[in-house]
């Protein structure tokens, strides 16, 4: 073992027992490269994180730029740094109306505690409705609504008053009542493999949501930048929530989230108490450089109009006796296979052939392909070609 990772072994937390233990020397487009000079095609993209590819310039001038004028001055909330409003802009210029003000936070998990807090003050109501098999975070609030209970067993107690419906279930709805402060629901479920919305579900979420006076929180923090073709998953499904969680994609690889809701409505953190949510570096000026120039390279590029062929392009490619569905939507695709010994073959054959691959939360017969959504064509090819030719092994 390198001294590398033999420290990264005993000095870093370990999260998984089977860690890959790459150990990277730098990354560039869709590849990353070992300290060996391997090259590996990224198809995971540092999980749905790294939407331009890595080290695009677009990204890293921006934040070289900004950290030349300044990084963090402040608090969140309290000076005006242009980083910071210029997204906030942007953002609400490309989203509806009500949904014109962002809360910046650190991560993904921090947009969901807000976006919680923030249901309850302004309902004045108890209970949180997730997702059976849904993910939203590993913080305490985000991981009582999370819909798996293996993972949350040994942490209890929770919150109270955290149920459930399970996804594309309309009968499922009924647990939606008076008492519900709001429902958080992925647009596109992650942890189970890409499981998508079937048979108008979301609307009818948002018709339930709209009958009992709950609010409707989407959980965009895997889907949001482009990753299904359209800015933001609710664009493709023609259902506007009432927050807006997002995080990972928007950052362009930097470490950036937001709730985002309509200034009625956030205002309500701004009095009574004051200071409603509070964070120090939640919005930090070099990640919103980051963001923006993200955004802005997005909006005006074909990128995400390529999305739709891009994902016809691995469907073609993957067609192959021992794949026996492909799931997902744009570039949140899911290889599922007849079993989890071939699924874990899969992804360690492909890293060691140069092609990284990774698991999903809660199935195990389903592999995950979210690479940066810039992947060109003949990348896509390449990639396919390295897993059916292990399939034909
Ligand atoms: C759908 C969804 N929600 C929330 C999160 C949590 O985001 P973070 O890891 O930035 O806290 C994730 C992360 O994987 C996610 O996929």
């Amino acid at each position: 073992m390198s001294t590398a990772k033999y420290i990264f072994k005993n000095h870093q937390a370990q999260t998984f027992p089977y860690p890959s233990c790459l150990e990277i020397e730098k990354a560039i487009g869709s590849y990353i490269y070992d300290v060996n000079g391997k090259a590996y095609l990224d198809f995971i993209a540092g999980v749905s994180a790294c939407t331009l590819g890595h080290s695009n310039p677009i990204v890293t001038d921006a934040v070289k730029n900004q950290l030349d004028k300044y990084s963090h001055v402040m608090v969140y909330g309290e000076y005006v740094q242009s980083p910071q409003y210029k997204l906030a802009q942007l953002l609400a210029n490309n989203l509806p109306e009500k949904l014109s003000t962002t809360y910046f936070t650190n991560s993904g998990a921090e947009s969901i505690e807000g976006a919680m807090k923030l249901a309850k003050r302004a309902t004045i109501r108890p209970e949180i409705i997730s997702c059976k098999d849904s993910y939203h975070g590993s913080t305490q609030g985000a991981l009582s609504i999370m819909g798996n209970e293996e993972h949350k067993a040994k942490y209890r107690p929770l919150l109270p008053l955290c149920n459930q419906i399970i996804y594309n279930d309309a009968e499922s709805l009924i647990n939606i009542t008076e008492q519900t402060a709001a429902v958080v629901i992925e647009p596109v479920q992650g942890g189970t493999g890409f499981i998508t919305p079937s048979d108008n579900f979301l609307q009818k979420v948002r018709e339930k949501c709209n009958e009992t006076g709950a609010l409707l929180i989407f959980d965009e923090i895997q889907t949001c930048f482009g990753r299904l073709g359209t800015l933001f998953g609710f664009e493709k499904y023609d259902v506007i929530p009432d927050i807006l969680c997002i995080a990972k994609g928007m950052g362009g690889g930097m470490p950036i989230g937001a709730f985002i809701s309509s200034w009625e409505l956030m205002n309500l953190l701004t009095f009574e108490p004051k200071l409603g949510h509070i964070t120090t570096f939640g919005g930090h000026p070099v990640n919103c450089a980051a963001s923006l120039a993200t955004l802005q390279h997005l909006i005006s590029t074909n990128i995400m109009q390529e999305v739709d062929k891009k994902e016809q392009l691995f469907r073609l490619h993957l067609k192959h006796p021992k794949i026996k569905t492909i799931r997902g939507s744009g570039l949140m695709l899911a290889i599922e296979f007849e079993d989890e010994k071939l699924a874990k073959i899969i992804v360690e054959k492909s890293l060691e052939k140069g092609l990284i691959l990774f698991y999903f939360l809660f199935t195990k017969t389903a592999i995950r392909i979210t690479p940066p959504i810039t992947i060109s064509n003949k990348e896509i090819i390449e990639g396919c070609k390295i897993v059916k030719g292990i399939l034909d092994e």
